[in-house]
């Protein structure tokens, strides 16, 4: 089954409580929280402590997307917080090996992520040893951006990887994915389609959950 993971980014913080819940009566499968510094992207979103607030209010998963020019600083601060997964960027760690071991010895899963602008080359040496792959389809720093095609390619590289190689690495793709290209996402390999303004702004949040869980690979 595809899984939807909502990005807490597009919430309404005045009533973020609501909003946590609204997502999980929708039955969405995570929660995607991206934490940003103000200095691998151009903008600042919150930290551990809003992290650990939303921890208090729900059971599911909750993947930690960050958008951070120092990462491994914050692995302990994120994962005390209630971190499920934790995930940095290859810009930031060209060879990620030791902080992708690093995480998966402190029980979190393991996360790497890379631009619109990088080559799925970049990342493939290191899948074998990462449990999750968030292709950008959108260049990080906000919410609300439009579907960049091209990332598409990286998926399905990767995808071919993991399969021709037996991997254990989920494929999430995150930036302007919505009910529109769903399909076309996990057809080109995802396993975890991350969505920020389609979910929060949508006009019945259980509807879209219902329909990233009935895609199939391969009904285009
Ligand atoms: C972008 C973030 C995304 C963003 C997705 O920097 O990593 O997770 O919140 O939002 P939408 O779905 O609105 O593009
Ligand atoms: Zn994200």
């Amino acid at each position: 089954m595809i899984k939807l993971a909502p990005s807490v980014l597009a919430a309404d913080f005045a009533r973020l409580g609501e909003e946590i819940a609204s997502a999980d009566m929708s039955n969405a499968d995570w929660h995607h929280l991206d934490i940003m510094d103000g200095h691998f992207v151009p903008n600042i979103s919150y930290g551990p402590g809003v992290v650990k607030t939303i921890n208090k209010i729900t059971d599911k998963f909750l993947d930690v997307h960050l958008m951070l020019a120092e990462p491994e600083k914050y692995f302990d601060p994120f994962i005390e917080a209630g971190a499920d997964a934790i995930t940095f960027h290859i810009e930031v760690h060209p060879n990620p090996t030791r902080y992708l071991a690093e995480l998966k010895e402190k029980h979190v899963l393991a996360g790497l992520s890379l631009n619109p602008d990088a080559k799925a080359e970049q990342v493939i040496p290191y899948l074998e040893q990462t449990d999750l792959l968030l292709v950008m389809s959108v260049f990080p720093g906000f919410g609300g951006q439009s579907f960049i095609e091209s990332s598409l390619d990286t998926v399905t590289a990767c995808r071919k990887y993991i399969d021709d190689n037996n991997l254990d690495c989920l494929i999430s793709v995150d930036g302007g994915v919505g009910p529109k290209n769903a399909q076309q996402v996990a057809d080109a390999g995802a396993d975890i389609l991350v969505m920020g303004s389609a979910f929060y702004k949508a006009d019945d949040r259980k509807d879209l959950a219902d329909l990233v869980h009935s895609i199939q690979r391969g009904n285009i």
